[in-house]
C-alpha cells in the first residue's frame, strides 16, 4: 500500500470499516465496467452526456484510490465496439470527452507516477481522441506506478480474433522455416492480445447492477472474481470501491483446485 488506510478513507460512512481491509491482499489487477451514466442522468432529467461528464469525477476517484492502495493495473471500460450503435451526438460527445479529459488529466497522472495505456482498436477513433491517448502513453510510459489501462473501442471477441490471426501467421512462418507443422500454443495466442504482458484481472467490478460482461476481456477473466454493485457509475466513490474490495477479500479463490 502506498498510503495508510486512514489517509485513503478519512470519512467512512456508517457500517463501512476501512480497517477490515487486509493490506496484504490488495488485488494486483482490477478491471471496472463503468455502467449507469445514462440512468444517472435520466433520474435527474438530464441529457445522457451530462451523465458521462459526471462519471469523470468517479474515474478520478477510482484511479487515485487504486493507486494509493497499491493496485498495479486498473483497467477501465470506457467504450465498447458495440457502443458505436448509440446516437451520433452521444458518440461524438464521448469521443470529445475522452480527448479533453485525457489532455486535462495527463500531467496530474504523470506526477503520481501513473502509466497510461490503452487497449482496443484506436484506428477508428477521431484523430484528436487518438492523439490524446497516444500523447498520454508517450508522456507516462516510463513511470513505475500503477498502470491505468483505458479500454476504448474495445471488444473481447474482436481481440480474440486478432490474437487468432497473429497466432496463425506465426505458426505458418515458423512452419515454413522449420518444415514442420506448428501447433499454436497459449503463449503464441496471448502475444496477439492487447493485454499481452499484463496480469489477468483478479477482480472485475460492474456498477449499476447489471449482471453481464458485455464483451469485456473475455479471455482474461477466466478466473477473475466478479463483484456487481447497484451504485450508478457517477455515484461511485472510494467507499464503494472499498466495499467491492472487502467483498473480494471475502472470496475463496480456488482456480479449479481445492481450498
Ligand atoms: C456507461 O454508462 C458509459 C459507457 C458505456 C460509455 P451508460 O451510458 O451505458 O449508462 P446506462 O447503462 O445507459 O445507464
Ligand atoms: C458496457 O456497458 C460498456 C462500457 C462500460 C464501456 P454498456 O452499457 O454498453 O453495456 P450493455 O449494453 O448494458 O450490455
Ligand atoms: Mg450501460
Amino acid at each position: 500500500m502506498n498510503k495508510d488506510l486512514d489517509y485513503i478513507f478519512p470519512d467512512p460512512p456508517e457500517g463501512v470499516d476501512p480497517r477490515a481491509l487486509d493490506p496484504e491482499r490488495i488485488p494486483e489487477s482490477v478491471a471496472i465496467i463503468m455502467d449507469g451514466n445514462g440512468r444517472w442522468a435520466k433520474k435527474r432529467a438530464l441529457n445522457r452526456l451530462k451523465g458521462h461528464k459526471a462519471g469523470i469525477e468517479a474515474v478520478r476517484e477510482a484511479i487515485r484510490c487504486a493507486s494509493d492502495l497499491g493496485v498495479r493495473y486498473l483497467t477501465i471500460y470506457s467504450f465498447s465496439t458495440e457502443n458505436w450503435k448509440r446516437p451520433e451526438d452521444e458518440v461524438v460527445g464521448l469521443m470529445d470527452l475522452f480527448a479533453k479529459t485525457m489532455l486535462a488529466e495527463v500531467d496530474g497522472l504523470h506526477e503520481e507516477g501513473v502509466r497510461v495505456r490503452t487497449i482496443g482498436d484506436l484506428s477508428a477513433l477521431p484523430a484528436e481522441t487518438r492523439e490524446a491517448f497516444d500523447e498520454a502513453w508517450e508522456k507516462t510510459r516510463d513511470n513505475d506506478g500503477m498502470t491505468l489501462v483505458v479500454a476504448v473501442n474495445y471488444g473481447g471477441r474482436q481481440e480474440i480474433l486478432r490474437a487468432c490471426r497473429g497466432c496463425m501467421r506465426e505458426a505458418v512462418l515458423l512452419g515454413e522455416e522449420t518444415g514442420e507443422v506448428i501447433e499454436p500454443t497459449e503463449e503464441m495466442f496471448e502475444r496477439g492480445l492487447y493485454t499481452f504482458g499484463m496480469p489477468d484481472p483478479d477482480l472485475v467490478i460492474r456498477t449499476s447492477g447489471e449482471m453481464r460482461i458485455s464483451n469485456f476481456l473475455l479471455w482474461q477473466i477466466a478466473y477473475s472474481e466478479f463483484v456487481v454493485t447497484d451504485v450508478l457509475w457517477p455515484d461511485f466513490n472510494r467507499y464503494t470501491f472499498l466495499e467491492c474490495l472487502l467483498e473480494y477479500q471475502g472470496r475463496n479463490r480456488r482456480f479449479g483446485g481445492v481450498a
